[in-house]
């Protein structure tokens, strides 16, 4: 691993060397079940026999060709079925390697629209405190989760943060049954706080991925939202980069709420991870509007729209069509949601929560005031390496709680996850947050300790 740069320079990492399933296998051919598809990407499972064939015959046909003067039949494909998904004839789709490539191409696309009006004022983008939409530094400058942006701050446009719809914790210090939905009218105080002559967008994950894994709006936020978007000229991007796709039993986690954005961001699921793929899907009204005004799009990756990742997106599509595995995320969504929520009999466990599978487990270090433990403690790390040791993956989490501290997991297993394995996911999960309990020093527990 010398030459190898990884991710953290602390972590032991697990060399895998094949996958079939639900299951990784390391070097010894240990199986680890994938309780988290990675960080919710692989939705058909792996080594899915049709996908690869046609990664065969795609290649074989043509791999590659560049966007400045050539297309292929599977991008002009894949272009229609999305734009039928989001249900607007008219809707037109750019493609990218992933999701940050992909939200920050919106973010330019939300520029660029407002400029072709004459409005070149509106250029900033609200998201939410609670929030991951990329690592790139557009990505970056939208995203609310402090441990991915502290160092970089400096390089970071200052866009504005309005408060998330995170019940659990909610910003309003209102319980479910007293909600007055403060946080959807922290929204339109925002875009009128900055001005809405200086507002491009509102960007939001339907369904919360890295940052809060799993928490989502409650009844009519959606709702509140796009009016607000609606009434002072704002597009509203939905970054369902982990939530698109399937993973929460419905295509778009938007349809929960009935609400048709303006732009929909696609990655993880919709390639299954066989290859690197994203897609920006554009309404009509945006994508009429910019040809109308001879807009020339100043924007593109070398990759975007390569010819396999897009025969990749096909079969996919074809395969959760066919094995009708949305509903199926939605069936063993509910059954692993049941399932997890028994972890509440472990004192740290604070809360269960999340659609379809695209699920989060929470961690504090009192119930009753929702404390969390002091960060350096690594809980959720902790956890995580547990549960490799019980041959389990899941995708740990820090800041949810105040930016710093919280720690959570993400469990998102594939969609072919049957009831079995559901139980062996959480079996395995409970026996790790047990050993990480009786390991912590006892006064993690104790509220005189919070660093
Ligand atoms: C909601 C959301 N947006 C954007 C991204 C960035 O995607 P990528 O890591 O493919 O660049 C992620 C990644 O986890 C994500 O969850």
């Amino acid at each position: 691993m010398k030459n190898f740069f990884p991710r953290s320079f602390g972590t032991d990492y697990t060399i895998i060397r094949r996958a079939e399933g639900v299951y990784l296998y390391d070097e010894q051919d240990r199986p680890i079940l994938d309780g988290s598809s990675g960080a919710a990407v692989v939705s058909l499972g792996h080594g899915h026999p049709r996908v690869i064939e046609r990664i065969r015959a795609q290649a074989s046909a043509v791999a590659f060709t560049h966007s400045f003067a050539f297309v292929t039949r599977p991008v002009l494909e894949l272009s229609e079925r999305l734009a039928a998904r989001y249900g607007d004839p008219r809707a037109r789709v750019l493609f990218a390697s992933g999701g940050s490539e992909a939200t920050e191409t919106a973010l330019k696309l939300a520029r660029i629209w407002h400029l072709a009006r004459g409005l070149p004022g509106k250029h900033r983008v609200v998201s939410r405190a609670t929030s991951y939409h990329g690592a790139t530094l557009g990505a970056l400058a939208m995203t609310g989760l402090l441990p991915r942006r502290r160092d970089f701050e400096p390089l970071l446009q200052p866009f504005p943060r309005a408060a998330t719809p995170y019940c659990y914790r909610c910003p309003f210090g209102r319980e479910p049954n007293d909600c007055a939905l403060e946080c959807a009218a922290d929204v339109e105080r925002t875009i009128l706080e900055q001005g809405s002559q200086n507002v491009a967008a509102v960007i939001v994950e339907p369904v919360i991925g890295a940052s809060a894994p799993g928490v989502h709006a409650p009844h009519d936020y959606m709702q509140r939202l796009a009016a607000s978007c609606r009434e002072h000229d704002v597009l509203l991007i939905a970054d369902e980069v982990m939530s698109g796709a399937g993973r929460t039993g419905r295509f778009f986690a938007m349809e929960h709420w009935g609400v048709q954005p303006d732009m929909v961001v696609l990655s993880k699921s919709l390639s299954s991870g066989y290859a690197p793929l994203a897609a920006v899907i554009v309404s009509g009204r945006i994508a009429d509007g910019l040809q109308q005004a001879g807009v020339r799009f100043a924007h593109g990756f070398t990759y975007g729209g390569n010819p396999l990742s897009a025969a990749v997106g096909l079969e996919v599509l074809d395969v959760l069509e066919e094995e009708k595995l949305i509903d199926r995320a939605e069936a063993m969504g509910k059954r692993l949601l049941l399932a997890l929520d028994t972890l509440r009999e472990i004192p740290m466990v604070g809360d269960v929560r999340g659609l379809g599978l695209l699920l989060g487990v929470e961690f504090v270090a009192d119930r009753e005031s929702r404390r969390p433990f002091p960060p350096v403690l690594g809980v959720a790390e902790r956890v995580r390496v547990a549960a490799l040791a019980e041959g389990l993956s899941v995708y740990p989490g820090t800041g949810a709680a105040n930016g710093v501290a919280g720690d959570h997991l993400l469990i998102a297993p594939p969609f072919v996850i049957d009831e079995s394995q559901v139980n062996e996911l959480v079996d395995r999960l409970r026996r790790a947050i047990r050993r990480v309990e009786r390991e912590l020093p006892s006064d993690a527990f104790s509220p005189s300790r919070d660093s």
